[in-house]
């Protein structure tokens, strides 16, 4: 339990830190490109795909769903949801250069009528239409968007990845897979 403990507690000061460190000049030339919006609250770490096909899975994802991946990164997420189970997917992220490369992604994986992206700040953007959320952020941000997701329509899931939502708010379910833990709640 206590290894456990201090694992998360590394991945999370880790992406915490690394959240403030300098971009490589590919990635400064893409964000020069577009509009510049804020720094991300947490820098770009992939689910491995193992963890995002247990995340699906555990979701229970169907043709009937529209998944939002907050913070999407590549878009691994959503583009799984659209190949693996024709769901609607959509992905959030305030970098630029993820957005580009979620699109690249999206292209080759040949679900682009059922997929987009968005380069904006999850905090501020409409989430309403989602029946299941997914999540790979941070504790605190966990934690400042649980107003946000308890309004979403009775019967929405959302799955994190690694981190929970706090005492506030405890899970219904857990898995563990590969050393990773994911966690579920769905809104009554
Ligand atoms: C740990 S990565 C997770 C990527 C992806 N969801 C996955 O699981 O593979 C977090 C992502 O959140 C994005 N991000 C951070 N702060 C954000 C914000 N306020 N709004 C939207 N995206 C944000 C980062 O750019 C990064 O791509």
């Amino acid at each position: 339990m206590r290894v456990r403990y201090l694992k998360t507690a590394a991945i999370a000061v880790a992406l915490t830190f690394a959240a403030g460190t300098a971009v490589p000049a590919a990635a400064q030339q893409a964000t020069a490109q577009a509009p510049k919006l804020r720094d991300p609250d947490v820098i770009y770490v992939p689910t491995p795909q193992e963890v995002v096909d247990a995340m699906l899975k555990m979701a229970n994802v169907s043709s009937k769903d529209v998944v939002y991946d907050l913070g999407s990164g590549d878009g691994r997420i959503p583009i799984t949801a659209a190949q693996k189970y024709g769901a609607r997917g959509v992905g959030i992220d305030i970098n630029p250069q993820r957005i580009q490369e979620a699109n690249d992604n999206l292209a080759k994986a040949k679900v682009s009528d059922k997929v987009k992206f968005m380069n904006a700040d999850l905090f501020e953007t409409d989430i309403s239409e989602a029946t299941v959320v997914t999540l790979y952020l941070l504790p605190t941000l966990n934690v400042k968007l649980m107003p946000t997701l308890k309004k979403l329509k009775p019967g929405t899931r959302i799955v994190s990845h690694s981190f929970d939502m706090g005492t506030e708010w405890p899970p219904e379910k857990t898995e563990s897979i590969n050393g990773r833990t994911i966690y579920y709640w769905t809104i009554k």
